[in-house]
């Protein structure tokens, strides 16, 4: 009886198929370096772990704050920017109110929203997964207060309109600009924005560059936003491995990061142009280190390449997305395994 709302509840989907290639959930491929984990393991290894973590997480901010480029004052901290958007949703505006965001997209937003019970104003995107000012126009009516905009998308991986993004927060919404895979985009992100202004703020993530074991999210707005939106966070939520780990990464493993990001969108280019060239397949733009394709039988293309061995995200059950299967960036040899089944998979149709 207690629980009733929970039995019809959509809960996050994660894909834990077995397969020998896994290119199904947007972490980055390649472990830390050696040198690098030995020095983890030492930092590590000294870490009193029967004491609490310091709450602030105050050397590890000063770090992502240079990383990033602000100042520790404009940082919030989550276990995983999962744990950033749950704040978000429960503490922006009035419960009552609610939150907009475009699908498809990162499904975490509706979670989120229905574990508080608070209504959503979800919005379609047009037929290229853009943005599209008329469909705003239609959320707002429903006084949404809070906003979320991943851009670069997940799962489409395109960037959405700036302005439209920048529109949205001039209507009195608060506006988080979710740039979870901003790392594999050339595009203008939204720092200074949520820098300077009090209803725009960044999430980020430590997930996607290689730390997904760690949950480490990160939220950039102006130091009142920020500081307000700390009083809500759960005193300990970043561990002391976690701080240990992205203290150590974020200074001495900058360099190996940018190498392995420039790797996977080179990659990217590469794989998208092969499977181009397959026929048959729509390749959707990406700016994210993943790429979604549109297939003639999304279902089955999906089941035999897991048959092949390689596990993508199957899209297809998400409106707008029929037969749309996700791939995540590999190793160029996980890549190249992904092409030859795909075009193994493609001639059985
Ligand atoms: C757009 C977007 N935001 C946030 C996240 C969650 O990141 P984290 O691992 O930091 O919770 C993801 C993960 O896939 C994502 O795609």
């Amino acid at each position: 009886m207690f629980l009733d709302r929970l039995k019809t509840f959509k809960s996050y989907k994660t894909e834990t198929t077995p397969c020998r290639v896994k290119l199904s959930s947007n972490e980055n491929p390649y472990q830390l370096p050696q040198w690098l984990k030995e020095k983890i393991a030492q930092r590590v290894k000294e870490i009193p772990l029967n004491r609490y973590p310091d709450p602030t997480s105050a050397r590890l901010k000063e770090v992502i704050a240079d990383f990033y480029g602000v100042k520790p004052e404009n940082l919030v901290l989550g276990n995983g920017s999962d744990e950033l958007i749950h704040l978000l949703i429960t503490v922006v505006g009035n419960l009552d109110k609610p939150v907009m965001y475009p699908v498809p997209t990162f499904p975490m937003y509706q979670v989120s929203a229905d574990i508080l019970g608070r209504p959503k104003a979800e919005f379609p995107l047009d037929e290229n997964f853009q943005l599209k000012k008329e469909f705003i126009d239609r959320a707002l009516e429903k006084e949404p207060q809070l906003a979320f905009f991943a851009s670069p998308n997940n799962p489409t991986g395109n960037s959405f309109d700036r302005q439209l993004i920048l529109y949205t927060a001039r209507n009195n919404v608060f506006t988080a600009v979710d740039e979870a895979y901003i790392d594999f985009s050339d595009r203008e992100d939204f720092v200074k924005e949520a820098v300077g202004n009090e209803n725009i703020v960044v999430l980020r993530t430590m997930s996607k560059i290689g730390l997904a074991g760690i949950r480490l999210g990160v939220l950039i707005a102006d130091p009142e936003t920020a500081s307000l939106l700390d009083r809500a966070r759960p005193p300990f939520n970043i561990t002391y491995p976690t701080q240990v780990i992205g203290e150590v990464v974020l200074t001495e493993g900058r360099e190996e990061i940018k190498k392995q990001v420039n790797v996977l969108i080179s990659e990217r280019k590469r794989v998208m142009e092969e499977v181009k060239n397959i026929g048959g397949i729509r390749v959707y733009p990406s700016d994210a280190n993943f790429f979604l394709i549109k297939v003639p039988d999304g279902e089955k293309v999906h089941r035999l390449l897991i048959e092949e061995g390689v596990l993508v995200r199957n899209m297809s059950h998400l409106p707008g997305m029929e037969n749309c299967l996700r791939v995540s960036i590999g190793k160029p040899e996980e890549n190249d395994a992904f092409i030859e089944a795909l075009k193994k998979v493609m001639g059985r149709l």
